[in-house]
């Protein structure tokens, strides 16, 4: 069903170490020098708000029940998308977020075994237009790589979060997630494959149809 606004919506996503933060301000910069008409709007989850920012330190740093981790995901998501997501879609922005839902069912359901069926519910409450319409990214990228690969480069650059200290079996099941979700809705999803190098990923990247409108 097509959105009911003038704005797009990208995000970004793929499991911890797959390299999504190396290229997203550059495809936010390639954006505006292609539609210098459009506002460009980055963001990101858990986060993008002050309240979400606040909850991202909370959700990155202290352990919890899975249903609290999960209920706090899409607190923080009502919130973003209330402040920040649908008035820039409604303006006809192009909002880029690093990362959105997809990360909820694929960390959340595939990594810690939360029910797809109770997460679809916190997407309905959260993210359903008019009572049926699902607000959703109009394209994914994500950036597929396997588990031990993204675990060799994250012990290279940087100090574990809470989720980067889950072990490669956790990961595994997050990009299985992912893929699942990718050939569900493949109209949405670009799979980008994360073991290439940074030049040949961004050759991908900037290469790709986005649809974005230049009305606003
Ligand atoms: P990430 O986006 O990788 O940021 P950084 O590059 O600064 O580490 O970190 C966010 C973490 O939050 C990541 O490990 C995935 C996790 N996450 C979830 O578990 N569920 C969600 O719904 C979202 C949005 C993120």
């Amino acid at each position: 069903m097509a959105n009911n606004h003038n704005g797009f919506f990208i995000s970004f996503e793929g499991i911890d170490g797959a390299g999504k933060s190396t290229h997203i301000d550059a495809f936010g910069d390639l954006m505006k020098k292609r539609h210098p008409n459009k506002k460009i709007v980055m963001t990101r989850e858990p986060g993008g708000t002050p309240l979400g920012e606040n909850l991202r330190k909370l959700l990155l740093d202290t352990p919890m029940h899975i249903e609290t981790e999960a209920l706090l995901m899409f607190a923080a998501r009502r919130e973003h998308l209330a402040l920040i997501i649908e008035p820039a879609l409604n303006e006809g922005h192009i909002v880029i977020s690093d990362r959105f839902t997809d990360a909820s069912f694929a960390y959340q359901g595939g990594g810690r075994g939360l029910s797809l069926a109770k997460l679809s519910i916190l997407e309905q409450w959260v993210q359903a237009r008019n009572g049926v319409q699902l607000l959703q990214p109009d394209l994914t990228f994500l950036f597929d790589l396997p588990g031990s690969v993204a675990e060799d480069r994250r012990s290279k650059v940087r100090t574990p979060d809470k989720f980067e200290q889950m072990n490669l079996d956790f990961f595994e099941r997050v990009r299985q997630e992912y893929l699942r979700r990718a050939k569900q809705e493949p109209e949405r999803f670009f799979k980008i494959d994360a073991t290439k190098t940074p030049e040949d990923i961004w050759g991908v990247l900037s290469s790709v149809k986005v649809g974005v409108s230049d009305q606003s």
